[in-house]
């Protein structure tokens, strides 16, 4: 097939570029980077010895859309958003018209061209503070901030174009908390300024580019007090994305899986694996809740157990070798 990857030159879309790559399929890559760097591409293709299609562009331009489709397209995986929860609070319309804007276009761009298959970045954000874990597909939905509304609306729209249009097959995957890197440490997260999330701003601590970690709380109904999240390795999330595709091509409708491990883990355990994995201690302070943070999450990946034929592989120890091995080889990220 040949997949356009809208976002591709981001985190997750540099991944699963590779694992796409690796499949056999071709590829071609729509970002604006705005939040990316080519090099990620680049590797990629070293790392695959094979070459992809670039068109840098923004989603929500005919113009740009018109150039990536113009390959002959197959198949669409829709990684291009905004995608940071405090910058959404203070600029929700940027928010909306990258995120949902961008959607729109592209579906239209789908239709113009007849492309009917399509696989979307969702997150497990739109459950909110859940009831009960793990969180299943049918756990209600919360959504307390602008990405996370940006996300719904997706959904709902790709869901309402689907029920419109019989020959559209899309899968929603909610992802829990991707981290980790390729194992080569070639590609990897890159986050400009500050990371506002835990995996990145550890490895910054343990490369020495901050000083110390915040934990904010250690006084949450969990046995260590932290937050308990469930860490997901971004190339079983890339492999994800494969099997979506070919579960895209012989389904109509739409589809929603969560995609996770199925466990949970507390910040203070996270820390620990990764002071293990790469024998460096992360010195820490134990600060304020961050509102808005729930207590603990965790996916139940039953459904896309089931359906993909695909389960998470690899462990909190292998995420962060993982993430410490890209780190100590890219200090900089890929800022040269
Ligand atoms: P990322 O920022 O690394 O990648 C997103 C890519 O999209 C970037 O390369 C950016 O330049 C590009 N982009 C943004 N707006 C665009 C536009 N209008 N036109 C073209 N390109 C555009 O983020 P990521 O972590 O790789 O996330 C990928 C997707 O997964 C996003 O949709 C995100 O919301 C979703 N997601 C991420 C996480 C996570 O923790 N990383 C969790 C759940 C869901
Ligand atoms: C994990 C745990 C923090 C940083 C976010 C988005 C979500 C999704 C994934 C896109 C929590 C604690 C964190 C730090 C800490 N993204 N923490 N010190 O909040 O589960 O999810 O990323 O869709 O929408 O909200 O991930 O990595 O920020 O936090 O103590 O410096 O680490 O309190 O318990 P989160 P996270």
């Amino acid at each position: 097939m040949h997949v356009l990857v809208t976002g591709g030159a981001g985190y997750i879309g540099s991944h699963t570029c590779l694992a796409l790559l690796e499949a056999g399929h071709a590829v071609t890559v729509l970002d604006n980077l705005c939040n990316s760097s080519t090099v990620a591409l680049q590797r990629v293709q070293e790392i695959a010895s094979k070459s992809l299609r670039f068109v840098q562009g923004d989603v929500r331009k005919p113009h740009d859309l018109a150039l990536a489709f113009e390959a002959g397209i197959d198949a669409v995986i829709h990684f291009a958003a905004l995608k940071a929860v405090s910058e959404s609070c203070e600029e929700p319309l940027r928010y909306f018209d990258n995120n949902i804007a961008g959607t729109i276009c592209l579906m239209q761009a789908m239709q113009g061209h007849g492309v009917h298959q399509l696989v979307f970045s969702s997150s497990a954000t739109v459950y909110g503070q859940p009831d009960v874990v793990p969180v299943d597909e049918t756990a209600p939905l919360r959504v307390s901030n602008p990405y996370g509304r940006s996300k719904l609306v997706m959904e709902d729209l790709i869901g309402d174009w689907c029920n419109a249009k019989p020959d559209v097959g899309a899968v929603l995957l909610r992802y829990f908390n991707p981290v980790g890197a390729h194992p080569s440490g070639r590609i990897g997260e890159d986050p400009r300024g500050t990371p506002n999330n835990l995996m990145p701003y550890v490895a910054q601590v343990a490369i020495g580019r901050r000083e110390r970690l915040q934990v904010f709380g250690n006084d949450y109904p969990t046995p260590d007090g932290t937050g308990i999240r469930d860490y997901l390795h971004v190339v079983d999330l890339a492999e994800a994305h494969v099997k979506a595709l070919d579960f895209a091509s012989d389904a109509s409708g739409c589809h929603i899986l969560n995609l996770g491990t199925g466990r949970g883990t507390s910040v203070l355990e996270l820390v620990h694996a990764f002071e293990q994995a790469t024998g460096q201690p992360i010195p820490l302070d134990i600060v304020a809740r961050r509102a808005g943070d729930v207590a603990e999450y965790w996916a139940d990946p039953a459904k896309a157990n089931a359906c993909l034929g695909w389960h998470a592989t690899r462990t909190i120890h292998d995420m962060c070798a993982d993430t410490w091995r890209w780190q100590s080889l890219n200090p900089q990220g890929y800022a040269p």
